[in-house]
């Protein structure tokens, strides 16, 4: 009997162990969402500062650096979506089931960066805004297939 009762709360406590440890993933995979959030925020802030150098004809450097930094922020966005971590985001499903497709689509945003940080250096308002325009397309082409609209 005494036996017994003891591997019920051994079998009982690694039960409990097992859910924590559950419960400790389901958090971990909540982070890494509003991490890859708030990543995508700095993304769209440093869009904004880009558009308001070209809008005042202010200082080009400013294109380069956030050019800089927005390729640094998409090499760690696309490392941000382990598998599981598909609840409570507007990342659609096709992020995974079309990881290639999604690489691609991160890779076509880096190129767009590259060319803008060129255009910045150039000091070329012309320039700088055609790459500018370039980059959006290139957001929005990995919104339409891998983002769920705003609305959904
Ligand atoms: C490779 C695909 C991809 C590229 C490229 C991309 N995004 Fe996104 N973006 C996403 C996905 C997926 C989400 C949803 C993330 C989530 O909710 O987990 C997102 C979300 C966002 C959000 C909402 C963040 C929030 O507060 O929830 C903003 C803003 C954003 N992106 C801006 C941009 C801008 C600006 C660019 C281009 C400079 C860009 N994105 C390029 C895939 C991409």
């Amino acid at each position: 009997m005494r036996k017994k009762a003891l591997i019920a709360v051994v079998v009982a406590a690694l039960a409990s162990g097992a859910m924590v440890a559950d419960m400790t993933m389901a958090l971990a995979q909540t982070d890494i969402v509003k991490e890859r959030q708030e990543n995508r925020k700095q993304t769209g802030a440093a869009m904004r500062a880009i558009k308001g150098v070209i809008d005042s004809k202010g200082d080009p450097k400013i294109v380069v650096q956030q050019a800089a930094k927005m390729k640094e922020l998409e090499a760690a966005f696309v490392k941000m979506f382990p598998p599981g971590s598909d609840k409570n985001t507007k990342a659609l499903p096709t992020v995974w089931s079309d990881s290639a497709g999604f690489q691609a689509a991160s890779k076509e945003a880096d190129a767009a960066y590259d060319k803008l940080a060129v255009a910045g250096g150039s000091g070329n308002f012309a320039e700088i805004t055609a790459a500018f325009q370039a980059t959006g397309k290139a957001c929005g082409a990995c919104h339409q297939k891998f983002r769920a609209k705003e609305n959904n």
